[in-house]
C-alpha cells in the first residue's frame, strides 16, 4: 500500500459529525445535486475492494459502483496515481509516455480500425467529444437516440438524452434529435410475450431505419445514431439478438456513423467481452468510454478511426483540453487495465455473473414479484412487477427493497428504468462468490418481506371473499402461498 492504514485511518476520522455535514451540504450545495438515500444519506468515508464503510465504521457491500471497477482504492491503482502526482501532472501538449502508452493499450483492446484515441476527463465529455467527430465528419447535424437513454450533463449530452429531457420540468427534445424505441423485449413497444416469433432485432432496428430515410429525403440525414451497448438508466437492457447489426447496417447505409457509448459497460463487466458491443459483433466508429477507466479518477476517452480523426484535424482548429489525457490520468487508466487483466476480472466477471443469473432465475420461480431477470457479466437487472401477467411495473415494491437493503442488510443496490423498479446489479469486478450470496441472502429475505406483506392483504381478501361463493378456491390460494412463505422463511432463518 503506498500509504499505512493509520494514515486512512486519520484522514477517514478527521471529520465533522454526519448531521453538520448535512447541514453544510443543504447550505453550499445545490439542492439540485442528487443524493443517494435522500431521507437518511450514507456518510462514506473509506472504501476498499467491495466495500465501503461509514464515519461509524458501518461496512457496506457495493452492489452498485461501476466506477471502483476493480475495487475501491485499489493498491496498484493508488500507487500508480500518487507516483505520477508526485512526479509530474501537466497537460497532453507535452509528449508523455503513460499518454501513449494509455492509448496503445486501450486501442489495442478494441477492434480494428478504432485506433485513434483522444482523452477527455468523464463520459458527458466523451460523448459531446463523439458527437463533434460525427458531425464534423458527416457534415450533418440529427442524431438517433434511444428512449429512456443518458448520455450525459453537458448541454449537447442532454439534448440526447430522454432520460432527463422527458422529465417534467426538462428541456424540450431539438428538432434534430430522433428517439428509437429502447429495444426492450420485456417492457418496451415490441415484447417477447406480444411477439413470439418475431425477429425483435429486426423490429426494434425499423424504427432506425425509417428515421434515417426520412431524414434523408428531407435532405439532410442522419449524422450519427447513438446508443449504450446494454442500456443502464434505461433499466438494465440487453437488446435482442441482430438489433445492433440490423440498426448499424441502417445508419451506414445512408451514410450516418454509429457511437457506443461504453461509459457504463466497458471494460470486461460482459464477462465474455471486453466491450460490450462486441457481444452484438458489431464495429462502431467511434466509442465513448470513462467511469470504470480511472476507477475513481474522472478519466475518459474516444476512440475512433484513424479517417473520422484525420476529418477532424482537416477542420484546422486543434483540440486542447487542459486535463484531458494528463499523465496522472493516464497512469491511473494504464493501472486500471493492467489490474483487469492480471487478476482476471473480465473472467471473474463472467463466472460471477453466470452465477449470479441462475440464482435469480431461481428466485424468479419462486417469487412471483419478480418478473423478469437479465443480465449479463456483473450487470444484472430484476424487474420488480406487480402482476407478472401484465407485467405490471413495482415501483414501489422497487424502493423498498433498495432501502431495506440498505438498512437492514447493509448492501447497496440501485433501482432503475422508465419505472424505476428495476433493481440493478453491477457492482465491482472484484465482486466474490461470497459476495453473490451475501447479496442473495439479503434480497431473498425482501421478497420475502414483501411476499408476506401481500399475503397479509390477501388473507384479508379472502376473509371477506370466504364469505362468498368461491371463497374456496381464495382460501387454498392462501394457503398454499403460506406453505411456500413459511418454507423460504425458514431457509433464511437457517443461514
Ligand atoms: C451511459 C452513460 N453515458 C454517459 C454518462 C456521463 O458520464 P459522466 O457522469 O462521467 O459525465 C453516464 C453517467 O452516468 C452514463 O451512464
Amino acid at each position: 500500500m503506498p500509504f499505512a492504514s493509520e494514515q486512512i485511518q486519520s484522514v477517514a476520522s478527521q471529520q465533522l459529525s454526519k448531521s453538520d455535514t448535512i447541514k453544510l451540504r443543504n447550505k453550499h450545495i445545490g439542492q439540485a445535486c442528487q443524493l443517494f438515500y435522500r431521507s437518511d444519506p450514507l456518510k462514506i468515508v473509506r472504501g476498499k475492494g467491495q466495500y465501503m464503510f461509514d464515519e461509524e465504521g458501518t461496512r457496506y457491500l457495493d452492489c452498485i459502483n461501476n466506477v471502483a471497477h476493480v475495487g475501491h482504492c485499489h493498491p496498484e491503482v493508488v500507487r500508480a496515481g500518487a507516483l505520477q502526482m508526485a512526479t509530474i501532472s501537466t497537460n497532453n501538449r507535452f509528449l508523455h509516455d503513460e499518454l501513449v502508452q494509455c492509448a496503445r493499450t486501450l486501442t489495442s483492446k478494441m477492434p480494428a480500425p478504432l485506433s485513434v484515441c483522444f482523452f477527455v476527463n468523464s463520459g458527458s465529455e466523451a460523448n459531446d467529444l463523439a458527437l463533434r467527430l460525427a458531425r464534423n465528419y458527416t457534415k450533418r447535424k440529427d442524431v438517433i437516440t434511444l428512449d429512456h437513454a443518458y448520455h450525459g450533463h453537458l448541454q449537447a449530452v442532454m439534448e440526447i438524452s430522454p432520460y432527463k429531457f422527458n422529465q417534467p420540468g426538462g428541456e424540450q427534445k431539438p428538432d434534430y434529435v430522433h428517439v428509437a424505441p429502447c429495444p426492450d423485449i420485456y417492457g418496451g413497444q415490441f415484447t417477447d410475450k406480444l411477439y413470439p416469433n418475431a425477429d425483435l432485432g429486426a423490429l426494434y432496428a425499423q424504427p432506425i431505419a425509417d428515421i434515417c430515410q426520412r431524414q434523408l429525403a428531407k435532405g439532410h440525414g442522419i449524422a450519427a445514431f447513438i446508443a449504450e451497448s446494454l442500456q443502464s438508466c434505461g433499466g438494465q437492457i440487453l437488446p435482442p439478438a441482430g438489433y445492433f447489426q440490423a440498426a448499424y447496417d441502417a445508419v451506414h447505409s445512408t451514410g450516418g456513423l454509429c457511437i457506443a457509448d461504453e461509459v457504463q459497460v466497458g471494460f470486461g463487466r460482459v464477462g465474455s467481452h471486453y466491450w460490450a458491443f462486441e457481444t452484438q459483433h458489431v464495429v462502431p466508429d467511434i466509442v465513448a468510454v470513462a467511469k470504470p477507466m480511472g476507477n475513481g479518477h474522472p478519466v475518459g476517452a474516444v476512440v475512433t478511426t484513424p479517417e473520422i480523426a484525420q476529418a477532424f484535424c482537416d477542420t484546422g482548429v486543434a483540440y486542447f483540453n487542459t486535463y484531458g489525457g494528463n499523465p496522472v490520468s493516464c497512469a491511473i487508466a494504464n493501472a486500471v487495465m493492467r489490474v483487469i487483466d492480471e487478476e482476471g476480472l473480465q473472467q471473474n466477471a463472467q463466472q460471477l455473473g453466470d452465477y449470479l443469473m441462475s440464482e435469480c432465475s431461481q428466485l424468479k420461480q419462486e417469487f412471483d414479484s419478480v418478473g423478469d431477470v437479465r443480465g449479463m457479466g456483473l450487470f444484472v437487472g430484476i424487474e420488480l412487477v406487480v402482476d407478472r401477467e401484465s407485467r405490471t411495473p413495482d415501483t414501489k415494491s422497487a424502493r423498498w427493497v433498495v432501502n431495506r437493503m440498505k438498512q437492514m442488510h447493509k448492501v447497496l443496490v440501485s433501482s432503475d428504468g422508465p419505472n424505476d423498479n428495476v433493481i440493478k446489479l453491477k457492482p465491482p469486478m472484484c465482486f466474490s462468490h461470497e459476495n453473490a450470496d451475501e447479496f442473495l441472502l439479503a434480497f431473498r429475505e425482501c421478497l420475502t418481506s414483501l411476499m408476506q406483506d401481500q399475503l397479509q392483504a390477501a388473507a384479508t381478501v379472502a376473509t371477506s371473499s370466504s364469505l362468498a361463493t368461491n371463497g374456496a378456491t381464495a382460501a387454498e390460494t392462501l394457503a398454499n402461498k403460506t406453505k411456500m412463505f413459511e418454507r423460504q422463511d425458514r431457509l433464511i432463518k437457517s443461514v
